[in-house]
């Protein structure tokens, strides 16, 4: 399975520090926002991933990253001239897709809990279709929306309903079979001009292949999109990284235990920043 990550757009709620700086590359406490969806994407097992972001930041995301060698995963970098719409990243990732399944993530969205890597092996395990999730949030409006029928199935997803018709968003993180290359091309945009993911997950509704699993209260989606967000984020990760011990979205932790770097590999990379607690804490898991 591919991955990609959209860390374009524009940002503007996050304005004026997202004028001159891309929103993704902004700090969630101690590492770039854009480590938490690209955690997702590895915990996942998925290690080809492409970045796509616009053409003034695509090329800081291909300094913080590389090539990925040091993480034993493989990135690639596309640029989306326009914020086109969500369903895009399939477009501008057709080739990197090739005849595969992807993985997309939003460069904005933090998930964090215990449930997550079992949601995200189920949803690999799915050899055809659509997986999305439902996660309940107190203002829905924002979202797309799952509705559902009296036995909890699914009737369809809204995008910013103004009258919400459940409680379950649907979070920046999608799996999908090939078809989703052809799906999205045929996508009309929306009112608001751009082409929504909402439409493509409709299209798999329609053909009876969507999956829509709800999360539950023990998973931490949170938003990054405000200023209040983006500090609370920053807050929680403290929170659990201080009682802890152990990092939130460590990028380099997860590719060493998942087996995509040596020991050795995750030595190099916690020298190389050993003048911080980052590094020192890379380091340590050396130690047991
Ligand atoms: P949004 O939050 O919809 O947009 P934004 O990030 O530009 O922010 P704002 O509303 O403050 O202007 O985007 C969700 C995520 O998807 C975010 O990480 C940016 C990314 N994105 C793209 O990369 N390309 C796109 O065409 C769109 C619509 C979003």
């Amino acid at each position: 399975m591919k991955g990609i990550v959209l860390a374009g757009g524009k940002g503007t709620r996050l304005y004026p520090m997202t004028k001159a700086v891309s929103k993704q590359l902004l700090p969630v406490f101690d590492k770039p926002l854009i480590y938490y969806p690209i955690s997702v994407l590895m915990l996942a097992g998925i290690k080809d991933i492409l970045i796509i972001s616009t053409p003034e930041d695509i090329g800081a995301y291909e300094k913080l990253l590389g090539d990925g060698a040091k993480l034993g995963v493989n990135f690639t970098f596309k640029v989306q001239e326009q914020p086109r719409g969500l369903a895009d990243a399939f477009i501008l990732g057709e080739e990197h897709i090739g005849g595969d399944r992807v993985c997309l993530v939003l460069g904005d969205n933090v998930f964090y809990g215990q449930s997550l890597s079992a949601a995200l092996e189920r949803a690999v395990a799915q050899p055809s279709g659509a997986t999305v999730f439902g996660y309940p949030v107190a203002d829905a409006r924002e979202f797309g929306v799952v509705e559902f029928d009296d036995n909890h199935n699914v009737i369809s997803i809204e995008e910013k309903p103004e009258y919400p018709k459940s409680k379950y968003a649907v979070p920046g993180l999608y799996f999908y079979d090939n078809s989703v290359v052809e799906i999205a091309k045929a996508v009309k945009p929306s009112v608001r001009g751009e082409i929504e993911i909402t439409s493509v997950n409709n299209e798999y509704l329609a053909r009876g292949e969507l999956k829509v699993e709800l999360l539950g209260r023990g998973m931490a989606w949170l938003d990054t999109g405000s200023p209040v967000g983006l500090l609370k984020a920053a807050e929680f990760v403290e929170a659990v990284q201080s009682r802890q011990g152990l990092y939130v979205a460590c990028i380099e932790e997860i590719a060493w235990r998942k087996g995509f770097i040596s020991d050795g590999g995750l030595r190099a990379v916690g020298e190389e920043l050993s003048m911080t607690e980052y590094g020192r804490y890379l380091l340590s898991l050396l130690e047991g």
